[in-house]
């Protein structure tokens, strides 16, 4: 089974994706790791994020067993990260590696931004997961403290809102809802209500009934 989860900055998208991943023992790919690592490789070889040919180079040698979530994280990882996202070039370069990691048994569960439209288009359940940027932005907000970072709420709001409308507007694979997702809006879920609808979907899905 391949379960594709998109969304925007901080929606919550990457705990569901590890949380489903582990319900149904399938293997998970924060795709937006991909991303994120390919912007640090040029931020410590102090590239700009928009070198597409530094970005290509840096695609060929990804292992994703070494990915650092706690450095890929970093505020400046993420925005760097939208930038180098909107090279097509590096898109298509990390395209096979997304499908090869969706397809190995017994199947796995993709999060990010083009799962649903692009990467795995036929999937058997996708999810389109949102919440109000405000409540993105408080949960962002209140990760960054638990790490020791502070940094305050509007600062991060007005990141997200950024965020958002750079990767819903570039030219290669723009963030939107694939046609047969099913939209989850979290913004009055907490992470359990959260997993649970995503549960639920998925089981409706499998089931060959729609949501009700
Ligand atoms: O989900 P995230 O915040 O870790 O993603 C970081 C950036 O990577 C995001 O701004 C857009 C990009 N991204 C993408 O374009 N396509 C994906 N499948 C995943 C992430």
């Amino acid at each position: 089974m391949i379960i594709a989860i998109d969304g925007p900055a901080a929606s919550g998208k990457g705990t569901l994706g590890k949380r489903i991943a582990a319900h149904y023992g399938l293997r998970h790919l924060d795709t937006g790791l991909i991303y994120r690592t390919v912007a640090k490789v040029l931020l410590d070889a102090g590239h700009s994020p928009g070198d597409a040919a530094a970005a290509v180079a840096a695609a060929k040698s990804l292992d994703p067993s070494r990915f650092d979530e706690v450095a890929l994280k970093s505020h400046a990882v993420g925005e760097a990260a939208s930038v180098v996202s909107a090279i097509p070039e590096l898109r298509a370069a990390l395209v096979a590696f997304q499908r090869d990691f969706a397809i190995k048994p017994p199947g796995a569960v993709l999060d990010g931004r083009d799962i649903g439209t692009v990467i795995c288009p036929d999937a058997d359940v996708k999810i389109f997961v949102t919440a109000a940027p405000d409540v993105r932005a408080r949960r962002r907000a209140a990760e960054y403290r638990a790490q020791g970072k502070q940094i305050d709420e509007a600062t991060v709001l007005a990141d997200i809102l950024k965020r958002d409308e750079r990767d819903q507007n570039r030219f290669a694979a723009p963030l939107k809802q694939a046609q047969d997702a099913y939209l989850l809006d979290t913004t009055h879920l907490d992470i359990d209500a959260a997993i649970w609808a995503a549960i639920d979907i998925v089981e409706a899905t499998r089931a060959g009934r729609g949501r009700d």
